[in-house]
C-alpha cells in the first residue's frame, strides 16, 4: 500500500506517529515560507505543514501543488500550531511533511469538488470523475451503498435467493418503449433490454424457488423526469404460495429494517389508503403524505349559484373541488395566483383558478358576489375554513381536477415549506382499477400489466363495468413518488385468457409476444405475487434528495445521453453491416 494511514483518521491519539498518506490536493497556500497543503481523499480532510527547516527542496516544491495534483506525503503527526479547526475531524493535527512525492499533476480542473457554489450539471456530469469527488456525491454513493446492503442482508436473512435474469431478452409487455439491440447472428431480429424482470421472476415460480430476489436493472425508453433514469434499479421480489398480505409484511419488514439501520428510527406502522380514498383526498395515486391540504368538493353546495362557470361544469357532469390553505389570504398576490398558480393547474388542463380569502365567515373576491351568503357560510364550513385562510378551487371534469389540484397541492407543500424534506413517510394504496379505458385506442388497458390477478369479489363487472373491477395490486407510495409497485399474478391459464380477452390481446398476439410464460403456467404454476421497488428512488427519499441523478454514479441527462462517454454516439459503417443495418434517417426539417 501506498499509505499507511487515509486523510480522515488521523486524531491527537495519532500524534509522534511517522504516517503516510496519499490524496488529492484541496488546497494550497504559502504562509511566509510555509505550504500548507489540505489533503483530501473520500475518508476527510488533513493538513499538511511543508517547511523550510525541514527540506526547502521539498518545500519549493510543495509551492508549485496546484488544485486536485495527486500526492504522496510522509511525515510526523503533530499538534496543528494554529488553533484548531473545528470544521474538520482532523483539526486538531497536522502532519509535518518529511518527503513528498508528486504521484500525477492534473490539468486545471473545471470546477473544485469543495467549492463554494454547485457547478452546473452539465459541467458536472461531462467531468462526473470530479464531480464525484464533491462530499455530497461522495455520500450519497457511501449511502446507496449501505441500503443496497440492508437490502441483500434483510432478504438473505429471510431466505430469499438473489438469481439474475437476463439482460439480453425479449420484449416484456411493461407498457414503456423497449431499447432494442439488434442480432447479428440471426439477421433482422432484435433483443430487448428488460423492462423489469417480471416474467422471469414468475417463472422462477413456476421452477420451484419459492422466494427470489434481485437488484435488477431495467431499462425504459420513456420521456425522463426528475424522478426518472431510461435505466434504472429495482429491490425486485417474488414469491411462491403466497397472497397480497404477505408481501405487504415482508415490504413492512424491510421498512423497518431500513428505517432502523440507516436511520436509527422505528417505523410507523404503514397507512393503507385504497386507490377511491387516495384520488378523492389527493388528487393523485402518489400523495405526498408529509403533509395535510386535502381536496375538498363543494360540487353540491354551488351548483344552484350564480356563478356559471361552476353552474356550467357541474351541469355537464363535472366537479368543483378545491384546497384551504392555512392563514395564506394575503400570503399571494393576485399576479401570483392568475399568472403563476393558474399556470399550474393550467398545465395539467383545467381551464382556470377561482380563489377566495376566507372573512368574516364568508368569502371575499372579485366572484364572491356570485354566491349568498348561505352558500358562502356553507363552503366555508365543508373547507374548514377559518378567518384568513385561502380558498383555491378548480371546476372540470373529475380527472382533470384531480391532476391540477394534486399539482397545485404539491406546488403548495413546497413553497409553503409544510413539511420537512427529509422525514421518509410511505403508505401502501390497495385496491387498484384492474384496467382503464383508452379513449385514444378505444380500448381497455392493464393498469399495471396484464398478469394481476382480479379481486375476487369483482369477477361480475367483467360483463357488467369493467372499470369496477379491482386487480389485487398494490403500491407503496412515499413522499409523493411511487416508490414500489406490484400485484398477485394470474396462474391459472383460463382467468389469463379472460384478462386478455379483456384487453383485446389476440391469442396469437399473446403467443408471439409471451408465449413462454403462459405455456410455463400450463406446467404447475404455484399461486404467486411480487413487487418491485424503486431502488433510486428510496436513496433518494431517504438522502431527501429531489434529483435521481444524484444518487447514480453516471446517470444520462433528461435528453438520455451521457455526456461523459458521449453515449449514444455513431458506430462505423463495418458494425452496421454486420449487424445487417441500413439508417435512413429522415432530413431535419
Ligand atoms: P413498475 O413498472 O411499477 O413495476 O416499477 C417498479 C418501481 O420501479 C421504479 N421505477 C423507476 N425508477 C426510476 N426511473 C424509472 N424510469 C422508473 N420506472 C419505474 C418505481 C416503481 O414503483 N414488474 C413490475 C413489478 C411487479 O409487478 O412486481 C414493475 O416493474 O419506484
Ligand atoms: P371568468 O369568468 O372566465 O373571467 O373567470 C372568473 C374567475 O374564475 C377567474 O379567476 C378564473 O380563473 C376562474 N375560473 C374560470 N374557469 C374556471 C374553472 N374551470 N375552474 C375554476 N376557476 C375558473
Amino acid at each position: 500500500m501506498l499509505r499507511t494511514n487515509t486523510c480522515g483518521e488521523l486524531r491527537k491519539a495519532h500524534i509522534g506517529q511517522t504516517v503516510t498518506v496519499c490524496g488529492w490536493v484541496d488546497k494550497y497556500r504559502d504562509h511566509g515560507g510555509v505550504v500548507f497543503i489540505d489533503l483530501r481523499d473520500r475518508y476527510g480532510i488533513t493538513q499538511i505543514a511543508f517547511k523550510p527547516e525541514q527540506s526547502k527542496e521539498m518545500t519549493e516544491q510543495a509551492s508549485d501543488l496546484r488544485h486536485e495534483d495527486v500526492i504522496q506525503v510522509t511525515g510526523e503527526v503533530v499538534i496543528r500550531e494554529a488553533k484548531p479547526n473545528d470544521k474538520l475531524e482532523t483539526g486538531e493535527i497536522e502532519i509535518k511533511a518529511d518527503a513528498l512525492k508528486v504521484l500525477n499533476k492534473s490539468k486545471t480542473p473545471p470546477f473544485e469538488p469543495r467549492g463554494e457554489s454547485v457547478p452546473n450539471e452539465e459541467l458536472r456530469l461531462k467531468y462526473r470523475f470530479v464531480d464525484l469527488r464533491r462530499p455530497e456525491l461522495q455520500r450519497n454513493m457511501l449511502f446507496r451503498h449501505k441500503l443496497t446492503k440492508v437490502v441483500r442482508d434483510y432478504f438473505d436473512e429471510l431466505g430469499f435467493l438473489d438469481i439474475e435474469t437476463p439482460i439480453l431478452g425479449r420484449s416484456t409487455p411493461e407498457g414503456a418503449r423497449d431499447y432494442l439491440v439488434p442480432s447479428r447472428v440471426h439477421e433482422g431480429s432484435f433483443y430487448a433490454l428488460p423492462q423489469s424482470p417480471q416474467l422471469f421472476k414468475q417463472i422462477l415460480m413456476v421452477a420451484g424457488y419459492d422466494r427470489y430476489m434481485q437488484i435488477a436493472r431495467c431499462f425504459r425508453d420513456e420521456d425522463l423526469r426528475a424522478d426518472r433514469q431510461p435505466e434504472f434499479t429495482q429491490i425486485d421480489i417474488e414469491m411462491a404460495f403466497v397472497g397480497q398480505e404477505d408481501i405487504l409484511n415482508v415490504v413492512d419488514g424491510l421498512l423497518a429494517r431500513m428505517m432502523k439501520e440507516l436511520r436509527g428510527t422505528e417505523l410507523k406502522p404503514l397507512q393503507r389508503l385504497t386507490h377511491k380514498e387516495v384520488m378523492i383526498r389527493f388528487g393523485t395515486d402518489k400523495p405526498d403524505l408529509r403533509f395535510g391540504l386535502e381536496i375538498k368538493d363543494i360540487s353540491d353546495l354551488v351548483a344552484n349559484s350564480d356563478f356559471g362557470v361552476f353552474k356550467s361544469t357541474i351541469a355537464a357532469g363535472g366537479k368543483v373541488r378545491g384546497l384551504c390553505v392555512k392563514g395564506a389570504g394575503d400570503k399571494y398576490s393576485r399576479r401570483i395566483l392568475d399568472n403563476d398558480m393558474k399556470g399550474i393547474v393550467e398545465e395539467y388542463g383545467a381551464k382556470g383558478l377561482a380563489y377566495f380569502k376566507v372573512v368574516n365567515g364568508g368569502l371575499e373576491s372579485s366572484i364572491a358576489k356570485f354566491f349568498n351568503p348561505d352558500q358562502q357560510k356553507e363552503i366555508v364550513e365543508r373547507m374548514d375554513g377559518e378567518e384568513g385562510d385561502l380558498l383555491l378551487y378548480v371546476a372540470d371534469s373529475w380527472k382533470v381536477s384531480c391532476a391540477a389540484l394534486a399539482a397545485l397541492r404539491n406546488h403548495l407543500g413546497r413553497d409553503l415549506e409544510l413539511y420537512d424534506p427529509t422525514e421518509v413517510c410511505a403508505a401502501w394504496v390497495l385496491d387498484f382499477p384492474l384496467v382503464t379505458w383508452s379513449e385514444e385506442d378505444k380500448r381497455w388497458q392493464a393498469e399495471h400489466h396484464p398478469f394481476c390477478a382480479v379481486h375476487p369479489d369483482d369477477l361480475e363487472f367483467f360483463e357488467t363495468d369493467p372499470s369496477q373491477i379491482r386487480a389485487l395490486s398494490y403500491d407503496l407510495v412515499c413522499n409523493g413518488y411511487e416508490a414500489a409497485s406490484g400485484s398477485v399474478r394470474i396462474h391459472d391459464p383460463a382467468t389469463q385468457q379472460k384478462i386478455f380477452d379483456l384487453l383485446n390481446i389476440k391469442a396469437e398476439e399473446a403467443e408471439e409476444r409471451f408465449g413462454f410464460l403462459l405455456e410455463a403456467l400450463r406446467y404447475g404454476a404455484p399461486p404467486h405475487a411480487g413487487i418491485a421497488l424503486g431502488l433510486d428512488r428510496w436513496v433518494m427519499m431517504f438522502l431527501g434528495c429531489d434529483n435521481i441523478r444524484d444518487v447514480i454514479a453516471f446517470p444520462k441527462t433528461q435528453r438520455a445521453s451521457d455526456l461523459l462517454t458521449g453515449a449514444p454516439a455513431e458506430v462505423d459503417s463495418k458494425q452496421l453491416r454486420d449487424l445487417h443495418i441500413k439508417l435512413d434517417i429522415p432530413e431535419e426539417v
